[in-house]
């Protein structure tokens, strides 16, 4: 193997089900290597998932990969986008599947953004009751969100992610060199996650991303050519290990992994009301941490001097600032209905320093409306 950079491992630690995030340039190559370095014996039958926009670039080195290592790869290409991920898409996994004669001792490959890979993880997870899936994504999101963590799944026409199950995968495999065909919009959208990641538990990823966007004030962090190869591989790191510790202190959403939802409470309500496909998710969730901040500074739970820091970090990222078609009583409406509320109370998360949030249900509707006003 031929390393451009270091290649970093994280572990998630998850007992019998543990596995690790392999991070770092060029790695795509060694895929089948790693595949058989998890006990996958030679003639293993491998089918890759993709979409065209990830298999026409990188399906090929893929597919060498997993054939150098005497793995028997069969590539499914699907089409993208969200409206994909139905039950319908999962049935023809299931077919290829079965067609292909998928055995316990097979393996799924999951090679895209966060659709392929909660579609691709579903189908593992029902096949034969679970076969093995390796999640390899290819949008920023997916790498630091979306292939860790082990939730898979589907849309119902009444809701986004009503299908799923828990399904940990055996291996995450992160090229950042897959990131450069990426569209820009894509990749800010993936930052805000990383913010995210800053905010509600790591000062020294938010203080690099800080330093980063100060290197050249006028690209910020807008874009991977502005975040460059060493900072990138940083927040890809740092990011994981901070999915990877809650996932492992809370595997299935009992309370901890909660804080993961900081700026999502708002962010869904944007994006159920603004219609799926105004704003991108990470847009969305940009938005809903500028909110949460709003509230947390009305609440005296954190200071506006770092309200404006992390303020100045979702502008460098490119992310939006305003929803200037923002109707607060819709927004109100919207979270009464959503699935955070318990007992009738809307659950935020909210930061009480950088690094630090806290989960609270005693926010004020009034509280919230003067914040989403301020969005405006
Ligand atoms: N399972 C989880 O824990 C979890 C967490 C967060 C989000 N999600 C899910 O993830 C999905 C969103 O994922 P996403 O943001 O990755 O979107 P996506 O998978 O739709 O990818 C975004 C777009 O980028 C394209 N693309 C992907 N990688 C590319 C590359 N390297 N080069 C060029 N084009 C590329 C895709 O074809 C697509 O058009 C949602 O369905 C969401 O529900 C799941
Ligand atoms: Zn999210």
């Amino acid at each position: 193997m031929s390393h451009l950079a270091p290649i970093s491992t994280i572990p998630v630690a998850l007992g019998e089900k543990a596995y690790p995030v392999v991070i770092g340039e060029g790695s795509l190559a060694s895929l089948g290597e790693r595949i058989r370095g998890l006990g996958f014996r030679e003639g293993s039958r491998v089918l890759v998932v993709s979409n065209p926009a990830v298999n026409n670039p990188y399906g090929g080195v893929v597919l060498a990969s997993l054939e150098r290592a005497d793995l028997v790869a069969t590539m499914l290409v699907l089409e993208a986008g969200e409206e994909q991920k139905t039950t319908a898409t999962v049935a023809r996994i299931h077919d290829e599947a079965f067609a292909l004669r998928l055995e316990r001792g097979s393996l799924i490959v999951a090679l895209g953004g966060g659709v392929v890979g909660d579609m691709a993880g579903f189908a593992a997870a029902t096949w034969l009751r679970g076969i093995a899936v390796v999640q390899v994504p290819t949008t920023l999101l997916a790498m630091v969100d979306a292939a860790i963590g082990g939730k898979t799944g589907v849309n119902h026409p009444g809701g986004k992610n009503l299908i799923g199950a828990f399904h940990q995968p055996r291996l995450v495999l992160i090229d950042p060199t897959t990131l450069a065909t990426l569209p820009p919009r894509e990749f800010r959208a993936g930052m805000a996650e990383v913010i995210k990641y800053g905010v509600i538990g790591d000062p020294e990823l938010f203080a690099a991303l800080e330093a980063a966007s100060a290197r050249d004030p006028q690209a910020g962090l807008a874009s991977i050519e502005a975040v460059g190869p060493v900072v990138l591989q940083t927040l890809l790191e740092r990011s994981a290990a901070a999915k990877a510790q809650v996932v492992a202190a809370d595997e299935h959403e009992g309370g901890l992994r909660a804080i993961l939802n900081y700026g999502h409470t708002l962010g869904h309500a944007v994006e159920t009301l603004s219609g799926y496909g105004l704003w991108l998710h990470g847009e969305a969730v940009a938005l809903g941490m500028l909110a949460a901040g709003e509230i947390a500074v009305a609440m005296h739970l954190w200071s506006p001097a770092e309200q404006e820091r992390q303020r100045a970090l979702i502008a460098a990222a490119g992310l939006p600032l305003r929803w200037p078609d923002l109707n607060p009583e819709a927004v109100l409406a919207c979270l009464q209905g959503d699935k955070k509320v318990r007992q009738g109370r809307v659950r935020f998360v909210l930061p009480t320093a950088i690094g630090r949030v806290e989960i609270r249900d005693d926010v004020e509707a009034d509280c919230i409306r003067k914040a989403l006003v301020a969005l405006r």
